[in-house]
């Protein structure tokens, strides 16, 4: 087993992917993989998505895309174990083994739980346990970095908590402390009306849309002419232009508003074609993702078998 510090990282199959999702985490963890520093492994988080996605053909569907996606953005199967969360049940094994020693007040300060309270929603128990399971997800590997988008920052401050509860209540170090990995200037990524983009909120700009529909999401950017510069366009044009160009860009094209949201499209576009070209290709030769999938399962259940039997020791049940 290689020696290197180990990254993990996880995302749901829900709803398509998002120019949020890619520059707030898909890109940096890609350039990670890629720095060959760490033992690199990605999760579909399907599991997790179970708690508001419940359809079989969409569940395989939107698997298949998110695999798809990360080897047309880049990822080399070579580097990275991907693997499915539901082919590991290690997983939902160990989460089992933390919900025991987490209370429910502790669950009930998450923020994911206290906006769906807020929304007034009945929430169903997995999505209350979702931080249980998340931990479990990063800690049996031994993570030490996690490349996320901002709003994954308490999940994470969440599992060290149970790591250090666990080494505690069970007198070992059995459980490495997860650090994020969170990249300042991308930590939150607005959508089209200004707020964090979400596949939830419908504010998105998805991943692979064709030109026509970017065009079209660009051109509906919501904008308010009371400041100096229309800031929810600049602020996604900052994604894939320099703060410098931006401001002679900016400054030459001064309160007209649909010839900077026509740049942004194009800039956007350009951007974007490459990854989008590798995609549909890849779409033509879907077979080799179960392949892929496949074979990340079982590398990941090297670790966690082990994992899993050491942390049974701790416990008493072995
Ligand atoms: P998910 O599927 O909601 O999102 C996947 C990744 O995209 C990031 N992201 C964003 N970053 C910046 N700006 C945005 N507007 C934006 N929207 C989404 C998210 O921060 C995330 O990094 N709980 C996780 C999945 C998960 C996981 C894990 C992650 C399950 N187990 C273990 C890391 C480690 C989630 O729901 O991500």
């Amino acid at each position: 087993m290689s020696k290197k510090p180990v990254l993990l990282s996880g995302i749901k199959p829900t709803g398509d992917l998002h120019i949020g999702n890619y520059f707030g985490a898909m890109r940096q963890q890609v350039e990670l993989f890629k720095s060959g520093k760490y033992q690199c492994f990605i999760m579909v988080a399907d599991y997790h998505a179970l708690n508001t996605m419940q359809n079989a053909e969409e569940m395989h569907r939107r698997t298949k895309e998110l695999v798809m996606a990360y080897i047309a953005i880049g990822l080399d199967p070579k580097d990275v174990v991907l693997f499915k969360q539901s082919d590991v049940p290690e997983h939902t094994e160990l989460a089992w083994i933390f919900d025991t020693i987490t209370t429910m007040p502790y669950l009930m300060r998450a923020h994911a739980y206290k906006d769906a309270v807020a929304k007034n929603k009945e929430i169903n128990v997995g999505t209350f346990n979702y931080p249980m399971l998340m931990a479990a997800d990063i800690l049996i590997y031994d993570t030490s970095i996690v490349p996320v988008g901002a709003d994954q920052k308490q999940h994470i401050e969440i599992a060290r908590d149970t790591a250090q509860k666990f080494n505690h209540i069970f007198k070992n170090d059995l459980f490495t402390l997860p650090k994020p990995y969170i990249m300042p200037d991308v930590a939150t990524v607005p959508g089209i009306d200004g707020k964090k983009m979400s596949k939830s909120y419908g504010n998105v700009i998805p991943l692979f849309s064709s030109r026509e529909e970017l065009t079209k999401r660009v051109m509906s950017i919501v904008t308010d002419s009371s400041g100096e510069r229309p800031e929810n366009v600049y602020k996604i044009h900052k994604l894939v232009r320099s703060e410098q160009e931006l401001d002679s860009i900016y400054s030459e094209h001064k309160g007209k508003y649909k010839e900077l949201k026509d740049i942004l499209a194009d800039d956007l576009n350009n951007y974007l074609e490459p990854m989008r070209g590798r995609y549909n290709k890849i779409e033509s030769e879907h077979e080799i993702i179960n392949d892929i999938l496949k074979s990340g399962a079982e590398k990941a259940r090297a670790v966690t078998k082990e994992k899993i039997r050491l942390v049974k020791q701790a416990i008493g049940v072995l």
